[in-house]
C-alpha cells in the first residue's frame, strides 16, 4: 500500500477572510499539558546542544517553554533541577510555566528522583514511541503517580498517535524524521512526511476526545521548522506547540560554547542525540547513527529569536482570520503547490525581460 503525505513546503495556508484589525488582537496561548498553558506555542528541543535550565528559564520568561533532555546523570540532572528552581525563587518569577523533564522508556529511577525534586511533568523522549515500552512506561508511570503529566513520542501516524492518547498520554510529540540534523529516514527507510504527520496526529486526537470526551489531549509538533511560516503552519495542521532546535542552537542560552570556525564566524555546536559525537559522549556503544553533528552562526539572545516567531505567528494567524490557535487550527485549509508554485514565493526575483 502506498499513502501520499506532504510537507510544510509542499502546501500554503489559504488566506481566509479577517476581522483582525491588529496583530496584537491575535491570542496565541496555548494549553499543552493538563497544568501547563503557554503564553507562546514554542518549545526549545530536548537536546542536550539545545535545553538546559538557562534555556528553560529564559523560554519559560518569554512565554514558551524548555524541556530538559535526558541525556545527563540523575546527580547531573538534579542539579539542573536545583538551578531552575533557585532561578525561579531568586527572580520571584510565578512560576506559571513548570520544569518538564525528559526520559527513556525503563527510567524509573529518574522519574522517582525528579518526582521527589518537585518535577511533575515528563517527556518519555522516545525515536519510536509507538512501541511497547513506551506502553508500558505510560502505564506504569500512571499507577506509581496520580499527579503527573505525561508528554510521550515520537510518532508519525494516526494509529500511533491513538494508541499514545489511550495508553495514557496526556500530549504526544509528532515527528519522525523531519529534523535538520536526523538522518532516521536516510538511514532506515522510515518516516512521514511532517505536515501530515500533524494532520494524522490531530484526527485521532479528535477522534479520541469524541470516545473520551472528558479528555484533555495534546499534540507538539516536533522538527522540521525552516521558515518562520512553518511555525504557523505546523499549528493549522493541528499543532498545540511547535518544538525546535536549529532555529535555538546559536542562542546565548544554549549549553557550549561560542567558539570561532575556520572562517572566524561566531558558532556553536549543534547536534542530533543519535549522531557519532552525542552516542559517545554519553558513553552508547550499541547505537545506530540517525543524526549528524555541525555548527550554527551563534544567534545571541533567545528572547530576539522568540520576538520575531510570535511576530510572525500573529501575523501568520490573522491571514486566517484566526485570533486563537483553536480556531486557526478549525478554519485552515492548505493549497498544495507545485514547484514553480514553491519557487514563486521564493524572494528570488526581479522582472526578467
Ligand atoms: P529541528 O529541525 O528543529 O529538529 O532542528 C529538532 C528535532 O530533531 C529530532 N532529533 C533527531 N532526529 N536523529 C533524528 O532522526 C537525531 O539524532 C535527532 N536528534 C534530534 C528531535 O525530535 C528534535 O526535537
Amino acid at each position: 500500500m502506498i499513502v501520499e503525505g506532504l510537507t510544510f513546503d509542499d502546501v500554503f495556508i489559504i488566506p481566509k477572510y479577517s476581522d483582525i484589525e491588529h496583530r496584537a488582537d491575535v491570542s496565541t496561548k496555548s494549553k499543552i499539558l493538563p497544568n501547563v498553558e503557554l503564553a507562546s506555542p514554542f518549545i526549545s528541543a530536548n537536546m542536550d546542544t539545545v535545553t538546559e535550565y538557562r534555556m528553560a528559564i529564559s523560554m519559560m520568561i518569554s512565554g514558551g517553554l524548555g524541556i530538559l533532555h535526558r541525556y545527563l546523570s540523575i546527580e547531573d540532572m538534579l542539579k539542573q533541577i536545583e538551578l531552575y528552581q533557585a532561578e525561579i525563587k531568586e527572580h520571584k518569577y510565578e512560576e506559571k510555566v513548570p520544569f518538564v523533564v525528559s526520559i527513556g522508556a525503563n527510567d524509573f529511577d529518574r522519574v522517582s528522583k525528579a518526582y521527589e525534586a518537585g518535577i511533575r511533568n515528563f517527556c518519555i523522549d522516545v525515536a519510536h514511541g509507538h512501541h511497547l515500552l513506551v506502553e508500558k512506561c505510560i502505564k506504569k508511570l500512571r499507577e506509581l503517580y496520580s499527579d503527573i503529566g505525561i508528554i510521550a513520542g515520537n510518532t508519525c501516524t494516526y494509529q500511533g498517535a491513538y494508541d499514545l492518547f489511550k495508553w495514557g498520554a496526556d500530549t504526544i510529540k509528532v515527528g519522525v524524521g523531519p529534523g535538520s540534523v536526523c538522518t532516521t529516514r536516510i538511514k532506515t527507510g522510515a518516516g512521514y512526511p511532517q505536515l501530515s504527520a500533524i494532520q494524522l496526529a490531530y484526527k485521532a486526537k479528535l477522534d479520541y476526545l469524541k470516545d473520551f470526551p472528558n479528555e484533555e489531549k495534546f499534540i507538539i509538533a516536533d522538527g522540521g521548522i525552516k521558515y518562520y511560516g512553518d511555525i504557523t503552519k505546523a499549528l493549522a495542521a493541528g499543532g498545540d506547540a511547535v518544538m525546535m532546535g536549529s532555529i535555538f542552537a546559536g542562542c546565548k542560552q544554549t549549553p557550549g560554547n561560542v567558539f570561532r570556525n575556520e572562517n572566524e564566524d561566531m558558532v556553536k555546536s549543534y547536534r542530533g542525540m543519535a549522531s557519532i559525537p552525542a552516542q559517545s559522549d554519553f558513553g552508547i556503544e550499541d547505537f545506530n547513527e540517525e543524526g549528524i553533528s555541525l555548527t550554527v552562526k551563534y544567534r545571541g539572545n533567545v528572547k530576539h529569536i522568540l520576538e520575531r516567531l510570535l511576530k510572525g505567528l500573529r501575523s501568520g494567524m490573522s491571514y486566517s482570520g484566526a485570533r486563537t490557535i483553536k480556531s486557526l487550527q478549525e478554519v485552515s485549509e492548505f493549497v498544495r503547490v507545485t514547484q514553480s508554485g514553491h519557487f514563486e514565493g521564493q524572494p528570488h526575483k526581479a522582472f526578467k525581460h
